[in-house]
């Protein structure tokens, strides 16, 4: 995966002759490197009023730690709030440092921890559930 940036060359012509200059534009990429996504059928937690529980995924290790779950987590919340949301969980595991540390840095509260309710490669974690007001 190439996050970097890529060269673009713009020729410009005018009256008579050909005065080419060279514009050199440097534009980053647009690729499609995750996702995010909302559900209202929560593990271990009643949701009777519905609330969305938001969700990430960037597949790619390299586009880790560059602010970009942050960025986008909240940009998703923003759109959850205009469309008239008033709160959204996250659910996550106490091993999810990243996930834990985006939470807290968007303001989310933890509300419910299962312990030792999640395994994750042959280890268990605790389940953890967490709450924002929009
Ligand atoms: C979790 C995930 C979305 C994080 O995305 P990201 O773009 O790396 O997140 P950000 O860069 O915005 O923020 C990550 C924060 O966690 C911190 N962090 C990362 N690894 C950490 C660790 N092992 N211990 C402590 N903090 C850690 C980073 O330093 C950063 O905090 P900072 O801004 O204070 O420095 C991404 O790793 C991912 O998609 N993982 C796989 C799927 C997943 O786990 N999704 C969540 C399911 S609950």
């Amino acid at each position: 995966m190439n996050l970097g940036r890529e060269k673009i060359v713009i020729k410009v012509s005018s009256n008579g002759f050909t005065d080419e200059k060279h514009l050199s534009m440097w534009e980053r990429i647009a690729k499609h490197i995750g996702w995010v996504s909302s559900y209202v059928d929560l593990d271990y937690v009643d949701n009777p009023g519905h609330i969305p529980a938001v969700g990430i995924d960037i597949p790619a290790a390299e586009a880790w730690n560059k602010g970009i779950g942050t960025q986008a987590l909240r940009q998703f919340l923003g759109y959850l709030k205009k469309r008239g949301y008033k709160s959204a969980y996250t659910q996550t595991w106490s091993g999810n440092h990243a996930m834990l540390r985006i939470a807290e840095k968007l303001g989310f509260t933890e509300i419910v921890r299962k312990k030792d309710y999640r395994m994750v490669d042959g280890k268990l974690y605790d389940a953890i559930t967490l709450r924002i007001d929009l």
